[in-house]
């Protein structure tokens, strides 16, 4: 697979087969991640693999968590703006009408829309995840280092046949995340990553992009 192909392939898919990834794959997919470029090559990442017994303690601990009402833990980061100027709220809630809208789920329908992303937390029915942490003492270049890694991650299952969906809601659940990982105190969880064979019969959605101009200015006097 080119690399167009692994990036015009790779999207967040959020319905998995239960067939299993073999631990050779996932080392083989790590072990090329670790080439992903970082500023002063201070590789900030830290990635948990977690597969079998351990992942489906975690998801039985979130699923758990979920179904008591129990608040999320106190955020150790901020996801978004507290307030979304344009075009990026519009943008978010054209994501919404996307991703809710492939399940025929109604923008009204708030809690249709909680309960189709609590699959987040049972990481959409696939066999292997990722748990990407940074060091707290890290900066903004930093985090755009993870975001590399994490990319280079998805875009290598790409070329191993399988597919993923990066998941910052994991971070809502750090503390139970933690505990079945137990990485040490100066570590921060950025974000999960569910890893898998596509299930093709799951509800789908091609997420659209801002005409190019939006994002892109060319300057060569043309
Ligand atoms: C850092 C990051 C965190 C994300 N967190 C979630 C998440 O928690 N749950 C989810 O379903 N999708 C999550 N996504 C997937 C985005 O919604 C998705 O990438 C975006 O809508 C574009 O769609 P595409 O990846 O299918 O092209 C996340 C993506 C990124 C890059």
């Amino acid at each position: 697979m080119d690399v167009y192909e692994a990036v015009r392939s790779r999207r967040a898919v959020r319905g998995f087969s239960d067939r299993q990834v073999p631990r050779e794959t996932l080392e083989r997919v790590v072990s090329a991640a670790s080439w992903a470029p970082s500023a002063s090559n201070l590789q900030p990442w830290h990635a948990y693999v977690v597969t079998g017994g351990p992942l489906a303690e975690l998801k039985r601990r979130a699923g758990e968590r979920l179904a008591s009402g129990e608040s999320w833990d106190e955020p150790e980061y901020q996801q978004y703006p507290a307030a979304l100027k344009s075009p990026y709220r519009e943008r978010r809630s054209a994501f919404g009408e996307q991703r809710y809208g492939a399940l025929g789920i109604p923008r009204e329908d708030v809690e249709a829309r909680q309960r189709a992303a609590s699959a987040n937390w049972q990481c959409f029915g696939a066999p292997a995840a990722l748990f990407c942490y940074i060091d707290r003492d890290m900066g903004l270049a930093q985090w755009s280092d993870v975001g590399m890694y994490v990319q280079t991650v998805m875009l290598l299952l790409r070329a191993e046949g399988l597919h993923s969906c990066p998941q910052m809601a994991w971070a809502k659940y750090h503390r139970t995340v933690s505990e079945v990982l137990l990485p040490p105190g100066e570590l921060m969880l950025f974000c999960g990553m569910s890893i898998g064979f596509e299930d093709t019969t799951a509800a789908d959605t091609r997420t659209g992009r801002a005409p190019l101009r939006e994002t892109v200015t060319f300057v060569d006097g043309l």
